[in-house]
């Protein structure tokens, strides 16, 4: 008999709303001429009937995630670049005021947000627990200590450096299940008028747009304003602001102080009211995500065998992370998908991990051009489509699957 699966936050009770069953790691490409055997987890997730977050039932050893050849780069879109660039001028404007004030961001991965702090001549530590990121943003001057961002190493730095104003992660908060050790070496590390600042995709827009395949093994919580209002007091501090991201398909900037220095902003308030309207919540609604998962699941395979069973050419475009859930979930794999292409240099060569479909680089997609190219990394799709349009000015067309299976 296994035991009920408890909150990770508040040790309340879980209520298990889908089950994507073995899953692969989702940034784990396998080696073609390899013998190494891939590691598979079971992949399903639950809300906490006391705190509402939604959260992995299992998790996965981090060291086996964020590693040596970690393959995932920041800088690798335009877009993303433009979106740090202006958080950290935001930052450089309106909380750094004293010169000596000090940034902290812990998975600063290549260093895509601290490279405009670092220029502006700026006090700031990256944090990063992946080798080769770290090195990549370690070459452009960066500051980086290569470690994972706990209670241990946050209080180190604390009496290395001093307090920071900022404490601030994109894209990596909820990829950690060990928040109380974050939140205490937050606790350690933050100035007494400081704020920790931290950006993720949003439960509600997953819901929304049936956008499962961001849950994979690396994304552990799906955040909401309620459940991190509940997190941020149940660890001693205060929600003080939520403001709504267009990246990565729908994202909300958390603003998180210590109780009672900043005043509340009134979107915590407007964000509650929105989220109660919309029952994200509610196990209905959250039963209902999980049939438009399967809808889109039999969509999507529907599509592609009539592709192939009418000898349509289908390439898949953005070998990311998303996708393993989604490929291995709809079992889709070389029958289907011929080859996906990929800018990273170091996913290039290898096989998507589980569905086993090869990944070539982006000069692939043109010679020749597929009939369909299924657009995995569908969170750039205006970068991607700008950049690929005589893809579709020669007849080729774009396979999308959120929100919900459409050809463009
Ligand atoms: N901030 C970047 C990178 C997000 S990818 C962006 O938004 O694009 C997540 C990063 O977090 C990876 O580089 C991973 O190595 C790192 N990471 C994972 N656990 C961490 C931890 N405990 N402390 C610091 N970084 C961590
Ligand atoms: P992304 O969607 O950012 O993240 P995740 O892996 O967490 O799901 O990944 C985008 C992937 O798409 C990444 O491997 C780089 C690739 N890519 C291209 O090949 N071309 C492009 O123009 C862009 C923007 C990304
Ligand atoms: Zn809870």
């Amino acid at each position: 008999m296994t035991a009920t699966p408890v909150c990770r936050i508040c040790g309340g009770t879980l209520h298990e709303f889908f089950d994507f069953g073995r899953q692969p790691i989702a940034d784990a490409f396998v080696d073609p001429a390899g013998e190494q055997e891939e590691f598979f987890h079971r992949l399903a997730v639950g809300m906490c009937t006391s705190c509402t977050m939604v959260q992995l039932l299992e998790d996965v050893p981090r060291e086996r995630m964020f590693r040596t050849d970690y393959p995932y780069l920041s800088s690798l879109s335009s877009a993303m670049r433009e979106h740090f660039r202006t958080t950290a001028r935001h930052f450089l404007d309106t909380e750094l005021r004293d010169a000596n004030d000090l940034l902290v961001e812990f998975g600063s991965n290549d260093g895509i947000m601290l490279d405009t702090v670092h220029r502006a001549g700026r006090r700031h530590l990256g944090v990063e627990p992946s080798t080769d990121v770290a090195e990549a943003a370690a070459a452009k001057g960066i500051r980086v200590r290569n470690a994972f961002f706990e209670e241990e190493t946050a209080a180190d730095i604390a009496d290395r450096e001093g307090t920071a104003k900022v404490i601030y992660a994109a894209n990596t908060f909820s990829h950690i299940s060990y928040v109380d050790s974050v939140f205490r070496g937050v606790d350690a590390l933050l100035a007494p008028d400081g704020v920790f600042v931290f950006e993720d995709p949003y439960m509600a827009d997953i819901i929304e747009r049936t956008s499962f395949d961001q849950i994979y093994d690396e994304h552990f919580y799906f955040f909401s304003v309620r459940s991190v209002q509940a997190m941020a007091a149940h660890h001693g501090f205060e929600l003080v602001d939520a403001a709504p991201l267009p990246v990565h398909g729908g994202e909300i900037r958390y603003t998180v102080a210590r109780p009672g220095v900043r005043v509340p902003s009134p979107a915590v308030g407007r964000f509650l009211e929105r989220e109660k309207a919309a029952r994200i919540a509610e196990p209905d609604t959250l039963a209902r995500f999980g049939a438009h998962v399967d809808e889109v699941r039999d969509a999507l395979r529907a599509q592609l065998e009539r592709c192939r069973d009418q000898g349509r050419t289908v390439v898949g475009y953005g070998a990311t992370a998303k996708s393993s859930t989604l490929t291995n979930y709809c079992g889709i794999g070389p029958d289907l998908v011929s080859f996906i292409v990929d800018s990273t240099p170091a996913k290039q060569g290898k096989l998507s991990p589980g569905s086993h479909i090869p990944v070539r680089a982006p000069e692939a997609f043109s010679r020749p051009y597929p009939d369909y190219a299924l657009l995995f990394a569908w969170n750039h799709a205006e970068e991607i489509m700008r950049k690929e349009n005589a893809f579709r000015e020669q007849g080729g067309r774009w396979i999308l699957y959120v929100p919900g299976v459409h050809t463009v």
